[in-house]
């Protein structure tokens, strides 16, 4: 363990292991300043490379975070591109120095509905990072909860019984250790379809900070408060 993730929680065994992110706020970011949404959303990408390089060096095991949802389709033709673009961009920008800082890079949600040369360089993504070992980045696309648990409901029923054990398993998330902590930025207080089965007994976290102005302190903070949170599971 690093000093630094020796700094996150007195008691070790109480240390989140897996926190996500909803990272809001990249819109109202750029209008305070008079610029374009996609300007938000580019420093957003910045805020988000600087938190993945912060998540290592903290020692978190998984990150997970919300990039795209089912709804973000709904946007305007033009902020969608906007965001393919990014992806695609920080994807090539960034592939290197997360295959050789041992980031594992994951998808949740169907990224098939993608184009074919964002899906292309996803799976590139993925198969060069698939060995690694360090902490698991887990990216959000064309995700939704009530999509995810209507796709794990359905392939359940195909193999048997439905029960909480057998949806569980089919969930995008069925590989990952249960979610610890759920982080939203911007002021917002909801979960919008994000992660709300694995949310059923994760802490949750609300901060005014804006996306990108979000910073590797604000995820300690949160992480501080988290090894001092009682968590009791419904038990007492
Ligand atoms: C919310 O801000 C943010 C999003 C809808 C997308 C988050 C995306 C990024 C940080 C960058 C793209 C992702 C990758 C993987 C490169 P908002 O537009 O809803 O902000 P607002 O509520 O202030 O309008």
């Amino acid at each position: 363990m690093s000093a630094s993730a020796a700094s996150t929680g007195a008691a070790s065994d109480r240390r989140a292991r897996h926190v996500a992110i909803i990272m809001d706020g990249n819109g109202r970011w750029a209008k305070k300043r008079h610029l374009p949404r996609a300007l938000g959303h580019q420093r957003g990408v910045e805020a988000l490379r600087n938190l993945v390089r912060g998540a290592r060096e903290l020692g978190l095991e998984v990150l997970t975070l919300y990039a795209f949802s089912t709804e973000n389709w709904r946007r305007p033709e033009e902020e969608v591109s906007d965001l393919m673009g990014l992806m695609k961009r920080f994807i090539l920008s960034d592939l290197d120095e997360m295959a050789d800082n041992d980031i594992c890079l994951k998808v949740i949600g169907d990224y098939h509905a993608f184009s074919s040369d964002v899906v292309e360089l996803i799976e590139k993504a993925l198969a060069r990072t698939a060995d690694n070992t360090g902490t698991t980045l887990v990216v959000a696309l064309n995700y939704g909860s009530m999509d995810e648990i209507a796709r794990a409901a359905s392939k359940a029923a195909e193999n048997g019984a439905i029960t909480v054990d057998t949806i569980a398993a089919e969930l995008d998330t069925a590989s990952l250790p249960p979610l610890d902590l759920l982080i939203r930025t911007s002021g917002e207080q909801r979960l919008s379809n994000f992660l709300m089965w694995q949310a059923a007994y994760a802490e949750l976290w609300f901060t005014d900070v804006l996306w990108p102005d979000f910073t590797p302190d604000h995820l300690r903070e949160a992480l501080d408060e988290f090894v001092s949170r009682e968590r009791r599971y419904g038990g007492r």
